[in-house]
């Protein structure tokens, strides 16, 4: 039987969107007690498609679906705003932040890749996608007063590609490791796509 890697489809963030990032969990971690496991800087991302374990062979397929799926999509932009709880902030379980702007973009890569990660085996998702970027996991869940917190915003920045991660885990949580990098747009005609190099 074929090795198996666990993997997940997300948006990686620019630096100074990842600050932004770190400034809100520093924000939450004053607003929020308790037993919070607090995602770390180098991790946060947008996950559009968790695969869970799949068969290290069936990695190659799958980049080629997913990157065919992607390639005729234009970047985009997104921009990172707002504190949110799941299930709730009365019952929650994970802290995020929300998604100004891109969300619906941002869905429509993630059904896509729902749909290309069938060809790694990879179960369809039941739940509908909800852009989000974790930052805390609590182990109980308790009710938080995010709503009273004003919200950080980071600057807004153009997705271009999706990267497959794997996630190691050890001991002292998961280590991301890209697989693959699959750019958005690499099947548009260079005119039609704002985001092009002039030439
Ligand atoms: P999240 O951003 O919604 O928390 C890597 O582990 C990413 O895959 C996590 O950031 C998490 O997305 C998602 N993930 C992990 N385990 C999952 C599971 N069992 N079901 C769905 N998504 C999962």
């Amino acid at each position: 039987m074929s090795d198996r890697v666990r993997a997940f489809l997300a948006v990686a963030l620019p630096d100074e969107v990842r600050s932004c990032a770190v400034a809100a969990v520093e924000q939450l971690r004053r607003a929020v007690p308790g037993d919070v496991r607090w995602v770390p800087a180098e991790n946060h991302h947008l996950t559009l498609k968790f695969l869970g374990e799949i068969a290290e062979d069936r990695v190659d397929a799958l980049v080629a679906r997913a990157g065919a799926k992607l390639a005729p999509l234009a970047p985009f932009e997104v921009a990172l705003a707002g504190f949110g709880a799941f299930p709730s902030a009365r019952e929650a379980r994970v802290l995020w932040l929300g998604v100004a702007r891109g969300s619906a973009a941002l869905a429509k890569l993630a059904r896509k890749l729902d749909t290309a990660a069938r060809v790694a085996g990879a179960e369809r998702e039941r739940r509908p996608f909800s852009a989000h970027l974790t930052l805390g996991r609590l182990r109980e869940p308790a009710r938080v007063e995010i709503e009273k917190l004003a919200p950080p915003t980071s600057v807004p920045w153009t997705v271009a590609e999706v990267v497959l991660y794997e996630s190691r885990l050890a001991p002292d949580g998961a280590r991301h490791v890209p697989l693959a990098h699959l750019p958005l747009g690499a099947g548009l005609d260079p005119s039609e796509n704002e985001f092009a190099p002039e030439s």
